[in-house]
């Protein structure tokens, strides 16, 4: 198996939270320095596709709405869907059961424009897959029963030619992701904010059936300030890639 490097990239609250009411009580600095380092064409990393779970992009961009499925939609061909874009990085949706509704194949995020990519295991229907062939939506099927994360990687590097892919969260993905040495580094933008709730979710979380909660250890590789805003990168030591 062949992957690309994966950053994860990840604002989080002074106590590693990763949504919650204390979003904005920094204003607007640390926002912009997370946008900045991954996004923007003078940016720190440079990327050819982002990963996201299937809550996140429910949250952002889907709204837990229900795709229009065709029941009697004709059989699709097996196996991935891989069609050219005119995009230079894509939005990988992690959607194991074929769940998202999106309303098109292009995704804009500030000033980014994506394309859409769909991972999919062997529990999405035949009427999702079509669903996403109408709408010209690439997808990749990884796994039968449950995510094969290290294939859709490698898919993602000899389908997609991706070298580089950002880890976006949120913490179920992201844990599932280190705990199964597929995470490269950690880029965290420390937010001056917290709001103490114990609802919300954090950095990484562990899920039953996903991941375990096995410790994992990091290496400092730098640390930067902007303001209040603190930008911290570590190596993870637990990378099949070492
Ligand atoms: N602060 C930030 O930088 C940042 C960045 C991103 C997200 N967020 C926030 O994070 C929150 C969501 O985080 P979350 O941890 O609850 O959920 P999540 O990681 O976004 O999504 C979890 C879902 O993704 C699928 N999934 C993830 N890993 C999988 C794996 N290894 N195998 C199979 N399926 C997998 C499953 O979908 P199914 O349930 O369909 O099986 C799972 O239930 C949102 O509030 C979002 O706004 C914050």
């Amino acid at each position: 198996m062949d992957r690309p490097y994966i950053f994860c990239h990840m604002a989080t609250s002074l106590n590693g939270k990763i949504s919650g009411p204390y979003h904005g009580a920094a204003g607007p600095e640390p926002g912009q320095l997370f946008y900045h380092l991954a996004f923007e064409k003078n940016g720190y990393y440079q990327h050819q596709g982002w990963l996201s779970g299937r809550t996140t992009t429910d949250d952002n961009f889907t709204f837990y709405k229900k795709p229009d499925l065709d029941q009697n939609a004709p059989q699709v061909p097996a196996g991935d869907f891989v069609i050219p874009t005119k995009f230079d990085k894509y939005y990988i949706s992690i959607d194991p059961h074929g769940r998202l509704a999106w309303q098109s194949n292009e995704l804009v995020y500030q000033t980014t424009h994506a394309q859409v990519l769909e991972v999919l295991t062997g529990q999405a229907s035949n009427a999702y897959k079509a669903f996403l062939r109408h709408k010209n939506i690439p997808y990749i099927i990884s796994g039968k029963d449950k995510l094969d994360a290290k294939l859709a990687l490698d898919k993602l590097k000899n389908l997609f030619h991706m070298e580089t892919v950002m880890l976006g969260g949120g913490g179920v993905l992201n844990w599932s992701f280190i705990q199964q040495g597929l995470c490269d580094e950690i880029s965290l933008v420390l937010t001056p904010a917290a709001d103490g709730s114990s609802k919300t979710p954090s950095l990484f979380e562990a899920r039953e059936g996903l991941s375990k909660a096995t410790p994992v250890s990091f290496t400092l590789k730098g640390v930067e300030t902007k303001g209040n805003t603190v930008w911290l990168r570590y190596l993870v030591n637990n990378t099949d890639k070492q």
